[in-house]
């Protein structure tokens, strides 16, 4: 299973460039979930220590639905609109609340492929800089980043929204950034899987 996992509050731009990944995905054959930030209670990592027990976080908000999912998902799709030339807060809140799942088991999220969407109102709004926090946080739990590489997607996928949904849909380069990195991001699923199998 692929995770979707949208920071967007709203059902705009973010959601839509996330579920054209999901889209793509599932033609080529995987089953997604998605799981967005709007109209959940995430409440902020108060540093309390209790997950270092090893018996989860202590705050029984709606990021314990997603705890199972990360578990279970073979490849992370974060999508992420920029603020302030970074993630949104609702990313960085879900990020920090992982300390709790990976307390419990440090290889949580080892092996799993990750990807990076950003959606910036502005052309240069920041996205590379929102994506590459998402590509640290990978990096930090031993998710294996791809990106759609070369001429078009070289971090991950980047849109410009020009604050609009018309204007995420009618990003050609966008999209194409997606449709790279997408592949990438199959393809290397489909890599570890068979590693799995052939033991
Ligand atoms: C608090 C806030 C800060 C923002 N900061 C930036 C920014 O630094 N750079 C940028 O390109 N767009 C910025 N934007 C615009 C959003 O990234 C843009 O409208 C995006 O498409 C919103 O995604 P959504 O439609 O999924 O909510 C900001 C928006 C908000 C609400």
């Amino acid at each position: 299973m692929i995770l979707g996992l949208c920071g967007s509050p709203r059902a705009k731009t973010t959601e839509y460039a996330l579920r054209e990944a999901l889209r793509m995905l599932e033609e080529r054959g995987f089953e997604t979930v998605y799981w967005g930030v709007r109209g959940k209670r995430i409440g902020f990592c108060t540093h309390c220590d209790h997950c270092l027990k090893g018996e989860g976080c202590i705050q029984r908000d709606d990021v314990q639905d997603l705890y199972p999912l990360l578990e279970e998902a073979e490849g992370l799709v974060i999508a992420t609109p920029v603020y302030n030339g970074a993630v949104s807060a609702q990313v960085k809140a879900v990020m920090d609340r992982t300390r709790a799942l990976l307390a419990k088991d440090p290889a949580a999220l080892r092996g799993k492929t990750g990807m990076a969407i950003a959606v910036g109102g502005d052309r240069s709004g920041g996205q590379e800089l929102a994506i590459q926090q998402i590509i640290t946080y990978y990096t930090l739990n031993g998710v294996l980043t791809v990106s759609g590489g070369a001429f078009g997607a070289n971090i991950g996928a980047a849109f410009w929204s020009k604050d609009t949904l018309e204007g995420v849909m009618e990003d050609d380069e966008g999209l194409r950034s997606l449709r790279k990195t997408v592949r990438r991001f199959a393809e290397h699923v489909e890599e570890r899987r068979k590693l799995r199998e052939d033991g």
